[in-house]
């Protein structure tokens, strides 16, 4: 019997090298006031944030520009630029940047016309204020996928938390992958990391359906084709154009299908040590999914293809792994936790905390119960 399954996708997609100079024309079609730029310090020095900023001010556009998002931001630091956007009365907000600006700018746009404190919305299942402002979002790395979900992921009580706003889809989507062009190989690999998981994850999620699938596995075959090089020239613009459509891709298979128990393990470590969320699920990818695979030998299969065929047999998970670690020592991707200062007296309490995230645990391939979330971490140190 056929799967029932629903789909969802940014209502406006635009993608390619200089399709920034479509959002002015966007953005003054649905708002005539002041439009709120959100970005970070980052971008705003890249010379990015002024770009667009330009473009929309040559287009008439009033534009307020706050540039105070730090990466992985807490939820404090969003609640002030909420009250900066309505001090500015603006009547839309475009989000420039990583996963974090447009984390940020969903929220400010989502919780725009409610008076409550955000805090009050962490975690909750279904809440957000409507309608918000129209949102637009151009992301600046290719990896987080924000763009196309529909979350925000932000740091409250020393731990990472999500927000939800019903009304914080974006109208238009914008990904120029020249936005990317400047990026340091450090963050172009956490990013790119990041999007490796997204599709893996995605593809053996419990969520996961025929049409998540797909955008799982090209987002997949993309970045192993692709990530190597833009590691090795940063200016290949080709690459750095695939790893873009990667990243959206990898999003979407991810705000449709979950992600799964890498996610719920890697976010309790970016509350204790400064390592880049990709690393981290880098880190612990190999070790989930040799779980799952010895618990559900086909939760992959027909990820990999080899020689153009799919491996849709059992052997194909196996394969998989082996494909993956080669891969990420090419990459020399760091491969413990404790080159980042995490021991064995961390593990009890980074178990606790990702055993709590159930919306990711009960969506991954196989169940974990807290003494083996601890094994993982033990393994993974
Ligand atoms: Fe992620």
């Amino acid at each position: 019997m056929a799967q029932v399954f629903s789909f969802r996708i940014p209502q406006a997609l635009h993608f390619g090298s200089g399709v920034y100079r479509q959002l002015p024309a966007l953005v003054r079609a649905r708002a005539t006031g002041r439009i709120l730029l959100l970005t970070d310090p980052g971008v705003a020095a890249a010379g990015i944030a002024p770009q667009v900023a330009e473009a929309l001010a040559a287009a008439g556009c009033a534009v307020a520009r706050y540039e105070h998002i730090s990466p992985e931001p807490h939820l404090d630091e969003v609640e002030r630029c909420r009250s900066f956007a309505a001090r500015q009365d603006v009547a839309a907000v475009v989000g420039v940047g990583g996963g974090s600006v447009l984390d940020a700018a969903k929220i400010v746009s989502g919780f725009a016309a409610c008076a409550q404190p955000l805090g009050d919305f962490v975690d909750r299942e279904s809440n957000g204020f409507g309608p918000g402002l129209p949102l637009f979002l151009l992301p600046t790395t290719a990896g987080s996928g924000a763009e196309a979900t529909a979350g925000a992921i932000v740091t409250h009580d020393n731990r990472k938390s999500r927000l939800v706003g019903r009304y914080a889809e974006p109208i238009a989507v914008l990904v120029d992958p020249t936005f990317t062009r400047s990026l340091p190989a450090g963050v172009t690999l956490a990013s790119g990391l990041d999007a490796l998981t997204h599709a893996i994850e995605s593809y053996a999620a419990r969520r996961a359906s025929p049409m998540s699938r797909l955008y799982s596995r090209e987002a997949f075959r993309l970045c192993l084709s692709f990530l190597p090089r833009v590691i090795e020239n940063g200016d290949d613009m080709r690459a750095r154009g695939k790893m873009a459509q990667a990243a959206l891709y990898a999003g979407i298979a991810v705000a449709n299908a979950g992600a799964g128990a890498v996610h719920a393990l890697a976010y309790p470590l970016a509350g204790r040590v400064r390592i880049a969320h990709g690393i981290g699920n880098a880190i612990l990818l190999p070790h989930v999914l040799e779980r799952n695979v010895a618990a559900s030998p086909d939760a992959y299969a027909g990820l990999l293809e080899e020689d153009g065929t799919p491996l849709e047999t059992p052997c194909g998970s196996g394969a998989l792994l082996d494909s993956l670690r080669g891969f990420l020592a090419t990459l020399q991707t760091p491969a413990r936790l404790s080159d980042f200062g995490i021991s064995a007296r961390d593990v009890p309490a980074l178990a606790a905390e990702a055993y709590g995230i159930r919306r990711l645990l009960d969506n991954n391939a196989r169940r974990f119960g807290v003494s083996e979330i601890e094994a993982l971490f033990r393994a993974a140190l």
